[in-house]
């Protein structure tokens, strides 16, 4: 078993490679932009749900209110809307 010093060389390219990539990961996510999607505020109409451990079963009334037809209707654009609580996360 003998290595070319040719192939040695690429072993440490692709490290070297694989590091800087690595770490343009890292400081990619370090300075990303602060998360601004608004949590599930602590009002009286929310605290209920703050304390529904399951999430699944917290968000089926989300809807009650936050629809079309109900008394905060979500704004324009707003994201696809499955799973409430994936993105208004809750305890602060
Ligand atoms: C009984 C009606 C009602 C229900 C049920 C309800 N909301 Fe709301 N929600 C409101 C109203 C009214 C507002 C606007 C005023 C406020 O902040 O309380 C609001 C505001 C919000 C906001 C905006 C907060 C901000 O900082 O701008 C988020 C996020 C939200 N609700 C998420 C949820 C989620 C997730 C659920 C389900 C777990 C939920 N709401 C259930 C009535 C409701
Ligand atoms: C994929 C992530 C995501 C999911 C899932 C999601 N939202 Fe949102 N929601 C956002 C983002 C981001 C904003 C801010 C949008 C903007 O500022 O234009 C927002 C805004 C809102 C607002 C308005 C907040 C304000 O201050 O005006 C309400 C209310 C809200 N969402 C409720 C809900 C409810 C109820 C559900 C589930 C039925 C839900 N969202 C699911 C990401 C999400």
């Amino acid at each position: 078993m003998t290595e070319t010093p040719k192939g040695k060389k690429n072993v440490l390219l692709y490290n070297l490679i694989f590091v800087v990539v690595g770490l343009g990961l890292f400081l990619f996510l370090w300075f990303a932009p602060e998360e601004t999607t608004p949590r599930l505020p602590h009002d009286d109409t929310h605290e209920k749900f703050h304390e529904i451990v399951d999430k699944k079963e917290a968000e089926k009334s989300c809807g009650d209110c936050h629809s079309d037809d109900g008394v905060a209707p979500l704004p324009d654009g707003h994201p696809p809307k499955y799973r409430c609580l994936f993105c208004h996360k809750r305890d602060q």
